[in-house]
């Protein structure tokens, strides 16, 4: 394999976007093309509005497009060009089938390989970035090395290199990561693929933070990963029930725990449950991976984190239903943010989805305010879990977080938005149903000044009666 001038991605997503721009960003000597099958997709990264919003995303693409940074439909084209492939296109989990609502749903790495192997000519270094199970790789390399049979020019080697950026600060992750994790063969053209790729990401990463292993560790790490961090989530949710029925604070707790360096500080947040495109369907494919290697214990193990993020969104919307008397039939119910998490616009897999159905099946009349979010994309959430007609009846969408709470009986907070910290509350409060209340997922608002505006609080992982003592309402 020579020198790496021409890098191609397929796929224009969430990751295949943000990495190669901050790669043309950072190698000025390389040209980088993105490719999809979504032709709108790509008029939209060719455009003023990028499809997907990230902090700091705009300025490095705007700079860098036209440059050696394109964005293109024209897949065999720029295949047969590349020295170096990634594929970066989705892997969601599967919804038919063998498998169904577990395993990953590898059709568009596989339909991926398969245009490789019909359009590359000479050497391709084909580089695996969308999160797969172990093994997947191989797949990869049996399709080509198929081509090969009628391709006696088609030389290639297939690394694993796991993307670790979160949505939100993707830009931040991508400019510093942790590590870079590439995985490959250890024969003397598998380890100079690897080397090429090294090159590449040593124009900004320093080489010690860039991790070699073989193929298979590299993919499992990427599972592994995602598994503790959604971890981490469980466990602490776990505990914030536990808070709330004995007077301990969740917040105290996860500062106490945290202080312990082998613990750590960081992802100790309790919340109303993790959401985004990746930790359950990870988590769900390192799940189908052990019951398929027959290791029933392991599986249970990790399905356990599955189970205590479900019920998490369960208990919560259990309890918004219980504090307001125990019926939220007709009642409206302010929902402040809808995206999985602060500074993106992703909802794939938010937990107000789930809270929102669950309050829908109550028949409580939900009207919805999020900053990043399009209404025609909540709209779609919400069908898909409940029906187009429940939308229509139960949901209105609005502008601005004060309409939306206008003359509500309850604000629920599913989405940790800097801006919901500093809204005027006492305007809003004089403007709902009174009592009103306001239950946060996400720990973020002052619940002793709201409750001194007047508001019955509830905040996960805070005791109800502890709330009652120390601030000496009768609040909540
Ligand atoms: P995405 O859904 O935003 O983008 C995938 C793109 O691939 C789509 O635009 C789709 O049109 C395109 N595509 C699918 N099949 C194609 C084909 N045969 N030819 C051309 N284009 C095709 O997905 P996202 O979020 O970028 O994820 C990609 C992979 O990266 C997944 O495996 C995911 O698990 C992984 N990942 C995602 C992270 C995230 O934060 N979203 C973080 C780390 C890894």
């Amino acid at each position: 394999f020579g020198k790496v001038s021409k890098v191609v991605c397929v796929g224009a997503g969430y990751v295949g976007g943000p990495t190669c721009a901050m790669i043309a960003h950072k190698c000025p000597h390389v040209t980088v093309t993105v490719v999809d099958m979504n032709k709108d997709k790509i008029a939209e990264w060719n455009s003023d509005k990028l499809p997907i919003y990230e902090p700091g995303l705009d300025e490095i693409v705007f700079a860098a497009r036209g440059r050696n940074l394109f964005f293109s439909s024209d897949i065999p084209k720029a295949i047969a060009e590349a020295d170096l492939i990634f594929i970066s296109v989705n892997t969601p989990t599967k919804m038919y089938g063998r498998g169904k609502g577990m395993a990953p749903d590898l059709k568009y790495v596989e339909s991926v390989s398969r245009t490789i192997a019909q359009y590359a000519v000479g050497p391709k270094i084909v580089v695996e970035k969308s999160t797969v199970p172990v093994k997947a790789a191989e797949s990869i390399g049996c399709i080509l090395r198929e081509a090969q049979k009628n391709n006696a020019n088609l030389k290639f080697q297939v690394l694993s290199n796991p993307e670790f950026l979160a949505e939100g600060t993707a830009m931040k992750d991508l400019a510093n990561p942790d590590r870079v994790l590439i995985g490959g063969e250890s024969s003397t053209e598998g380890l100079q693929a690897v080397a090429e790729l090294v090159r590449i990401y040593e124009n900004w990463v320093p080489r010690e933070r860039i991790i070699t292993t073989n193929t298979w560790s590299s993919e499992l790490s990427k599972l592994v990963a995602n598994a503790f961090l959604a971890q981490r989530i469980s466990s602490i949710n776990s505990i914030s029930a536990v808070c709330e029925a004995t007077g301990a604070e969740i917040s105290e707790v996860a500062h106490a725990v945290g202080f312990d360096t082998r613990i750590g500080n960081k992802f100790l947040k309790a919340s109303v449950g993790f959401g985004g495109s990746c930790f359950q369907k990870d988590v769900l494919s390192l799940v189908y991976l052990c019951e398929s290697l027959n290791l029933p214990q392991v599986a249970e193990y990790w399905q356990g984190v599955i189970n205590v993020n479900n019920w998490q969104r369960r208990r919560f919307a259990d309890k918004i239903i219980a504090e307001l008397f125990n019926t939220v039939t007709d009642k409206k119910i302010a929902i402040f943010g809808f995206a999985f998490k602060k500074n993106t616009g992703d909802t794939r897999e938010s937990s107000a989805i789930h809270v929102m159905k669950h309050l829908m099946e109550e028949h409580a009349k939900l009207s919805v305010y999020d900053p990043k979010v399009q209404k025609s994309q909540m709209i779609n959430d919400l069908a898909a879990v409940t029906s187009a007609d429940d939308v229509t009846r139960l949901v209105t969408v609005e502008t601005d977080p004060y309409a939306a709470a206008r003359g509500a009986h309850a604000i629920v907070v599913l989405t940790e938005w800097d801006e919901f910290v500093d809204l005027d509350y006492n305007k809003i409060h004089d403007n709902m149903q009174h009592p009103a209340a306001i239950f946060d997922g996400r720990l973020i608002l002052d619940q002793k000044a709201l409750r001194e505006i007047g508001f019955r609080t509830f905040a996960i992982g805070t005791a109800p009666d502890q709330a009652y003592n120390l601030f000496g309402t009768a609040g909540y």
